[in-house]
């Protein structure tokens, strides 16, 4: 009886354990660590981005469709958080694996391309939302989004937020969902518990939104 309330409160402990051990979702670490801390080279990361172009376009401007994102313009701190998260498994994106993992690329190179992207002109041509949603997505926005990703969805390099400006409709959409549904693993636990509640209405308008805002100047 006493083995099995031991055995009890230690799985009771089990999620409390496992939460303690798992690192935060923005700890800079490995590859990460290793990627921010080099400086990278525009000319090194545009020759690795070729084997990168048959997704993401040669401009780096992805696909309207929203099949694959625009890096263009994207800040450099995000690119390579989420390519390290990625190699990492802690986002799954299987189709581009082969393109980006430690025997194709290394930790400087992931700092190449961010470096080279960042830099890139954004496209004012992204693939855009039906505009039935934005008065209900800009209400959902400036009360859960907008405090980290910016008024004008400019994102903040420093934090890791991406800018969601000029990004493409269904990825947006489809990102939100995977954020909401836990399957976008290295999302901040803020951001999660924000989407949790919203209905597919309320993705929709708040990613219509965001597919509205004009790219930032830089
Ligand atoms: C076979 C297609 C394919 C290739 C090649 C590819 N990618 Fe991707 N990439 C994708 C897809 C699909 C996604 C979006 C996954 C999702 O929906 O979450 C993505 C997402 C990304 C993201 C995350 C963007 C964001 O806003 O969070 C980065 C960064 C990225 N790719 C960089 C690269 C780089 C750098 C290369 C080349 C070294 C590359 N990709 C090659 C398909 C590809
Ligand atoms: C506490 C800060 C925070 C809040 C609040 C927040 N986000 Fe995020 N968001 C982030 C971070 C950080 C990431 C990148 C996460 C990662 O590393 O995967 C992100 C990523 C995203 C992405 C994926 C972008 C890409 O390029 O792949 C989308 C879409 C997004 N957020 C939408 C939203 C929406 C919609 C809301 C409001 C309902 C929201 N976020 C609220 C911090 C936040």
């Amino acid at each position: 009886m006493y083995k099995l309330l031991k055995l009890l409160a230690v799985l009771s402990l089990w999620p409390v354990m496992a939460q303690a051990q798992a690192p935060a979702w923005n700890e800079i670490r490995g590859e990460l660590k290793v990627a921010l801390e080099t400086k990278g080279d525009a000319t090194r990361g545009e020759a690795a981005f070729e084997q990168c172009q048959g997704c993401h376009r040669k401009d780096a401007s992805g696909r309207v469709s929203g099949a694959y994102p625009r890096l263009a313009g994207q800040h450099a701190t995000v690119l390579m958080k989420q390519i390290a998260d990625i190699r990492a498994g802690r986002r799954n994106n299987p189709k581009m694996e082969p393109f980006i993992d430690d025997h194709v690329l290394t930790p400087f190179e992931i700092s190449d391309l961010a470096v080279y992207l960042q830099a890139l002109p954004i496209s004012p041509e992204n693939g855009k939302g039906p505009g039935t949603g934005m008065g209900k997505g800009k209400q959902l926005y400036d009360k859960d989004c907008a405090q980290c990703h910016g008024a004008q969805g400019e994102g903040d390099a420093a934090k890791f937020y991406p800018m969601v400006a000029a990004q493409h409709y269904r990825y947006l959409l489809r990102e939100v969902q995977l954020i909401r549904d836990g399957d976008r693993r290295n999302s901040n636990p803020d951001m999660v518990k924000a989407i949790k509640p919203y209905t597919v209405l309320e993705m929709e308008a708040v990613a219509d939104y965001m597919s509205h805002f004009v790219p930032p100047k830089k």
